[in-house]
């Protein structure tokens, strides 16, 4: 039987992005897969029912999801949803695997097999599959885009009849995939651009770009490319050599994230305190707690003169672009394992294993567990 692959609506509020675009439908019925999608579906991201070829438009989710064998999605399905999938379904997306405890009980109980892309492991062969990287560019466009567009400064250095403008200063705190995409951005528009993270790496990354490092002194490599958690002395250390950077920024633009933790808290209400008035810091780690203490998701509030945004889903902001690339991770890390139209998953793959997050009923996946218990 050729396998059937099925996308529904994105519920979620404010999600505007889809799992299927016109491109990566017809990669996969090329493949030999049936497809099936919700009528609409991916409208909110400008592409019309017409512009998908070979897909079965249906009504609602349910119908989209009978009899499916994988179902594709951008963010984690409802309660409601995952009963409507059928048992033993293959379901590829941004699961938020650290966030809900009653959702992989609900995967579990439908015997789900789960593969959440956060947890794709970061090798050079899983690299077109990263969705965290895709959506990570566009979510670090878009700090750059509100921060420019919110400044009461010109980005550029202007020289006009009446004088001359100098530039905006903007400190980009936590340069991974979106951090650099901000920099990238905020040095596009002209601005003087300062930027830290805590990795090694990251120094020779940022100055690839043209901004100039902030050294604070602490360095704090973990697992798989990613930082690790600071010791309280480390945080101190760092404060106090941060604080002078942020007191003289027009725009801070953070973005640091731990996975699986919340994220870390870097500014202070003393640092906010000692910024220049009419400020702004643009949280993109607003969803996970916020690295500034003021930060409130979803909000704008002012502190002492200071702006802080909050923004959520930034990558939803231009779907366009963030659902082209996240599907084509989706095809990428789909597609090896279609032959002859049908499924045959090579579980013993490392990419494979190191996404799995629930399997025949129980969770699998040994970091998740450890921070969700046995959900
Ligand atoms: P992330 O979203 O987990 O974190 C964002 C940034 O915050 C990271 O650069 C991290 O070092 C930094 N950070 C954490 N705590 C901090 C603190 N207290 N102060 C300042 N900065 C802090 O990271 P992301 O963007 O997902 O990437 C992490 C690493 O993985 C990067 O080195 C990236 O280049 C690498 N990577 C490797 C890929 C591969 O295929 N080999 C693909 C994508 C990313």
């Amino acid at each position: 039987m050729p396998l059937t692959l099925a996308v529904a609506r994105e519920t979620a509020d404010g999600e505007y992005r889809t799992a299927l675009v016109p491109e990566t439908a017809k990669k996969f019925a090329a493949l030999g897969a049936k497809l099936r999608m919700e009528q609409s579906a991916g409208v909110q991201s400008h592409f019309l029912d017409p512009d998908y070829v070979g897909v079965d438009f249906v009504n609602g989710p349910s119908e989209a999801y009978a009899g499916a064998q994988v179902i594709l999605r951008v963010t984690p399905p409802s309660t409601a949803e995952i009963a409507a999938m059928p048992e033993g379904a293959v379901l590829i997306g941004l699961l938020k695997p650290y966030e809900a405890k009653e959702r992989l009980a609900a995967l579990n109980a439908r015997k789900i097999t789960a593969f959440a892309l956060e947890l794709l492991p970061r090798v050079s062969r899983a690299q077109s599959m990263d969705a965290l990287s895709s959506q990570g560019s566009c979510a670090g466009y878009q700090c750059g885009l509100i921060a420019a567009a919110r400044c009461t400064k010109f980005f550029p250095m202007l020289t006009t009849a009446a004088g001359t403008i100098r530039p905006a200063r903007v400190l980009v705190i936590g340069a991974g995939v979106a951090g650099l995409q901000a920099i990238a951005t905020c040095k596009r528009l002209g601005a003087m651009v300062e930027a830290y993270d805590v990795r090694a790496a990251a120094r020779e990354q940022i100055e690839s770009l043209g901004a100039k490092f902030v050294d604070t002194g602490v360095s704090a490599d973990g697992a798989g490319g990613y930082a690790r958690e600071l010791s309280a002395e480390e945080k101190a250390a760092q404060a106090e050599k941060l604080a002078k950077a942020v007191a003289m920024a027009d725009v801070v633009i953070t973005t640091a994230a731990i996975p699986g933790k919340r994220a870390p808290v870097i500014i202070t209400n003393e640092m906010v305190g000692r910024m220049k008035y009419g400020a702004i810091i643009v949280d993109m780690a607003a969803e996970s707690g916020g690295n500034c203490v003021l930060t409130q998701p979803g909000e704008h509030v002012i502190a002492n003169d200071v702006n802080i945004h909050g923004p959520l889903n930034l990558p939803s902001r231009m779907p366009t672009h963030a659902s082209e690339l996240y599907a084509k991770n989706l095809y990428n890390f789909l597609s090896p394992w279609i032959k002859d139209g049908e499924l045959a998953i090579d579980w013993s793959d490392e990419i494979v294993a190191g996404t799995l997050l629930c399997k025949d009923g129980a969770t699998v996946h040994a970091t998740v567990k450890q921070v969700m218990g046995d959900a």
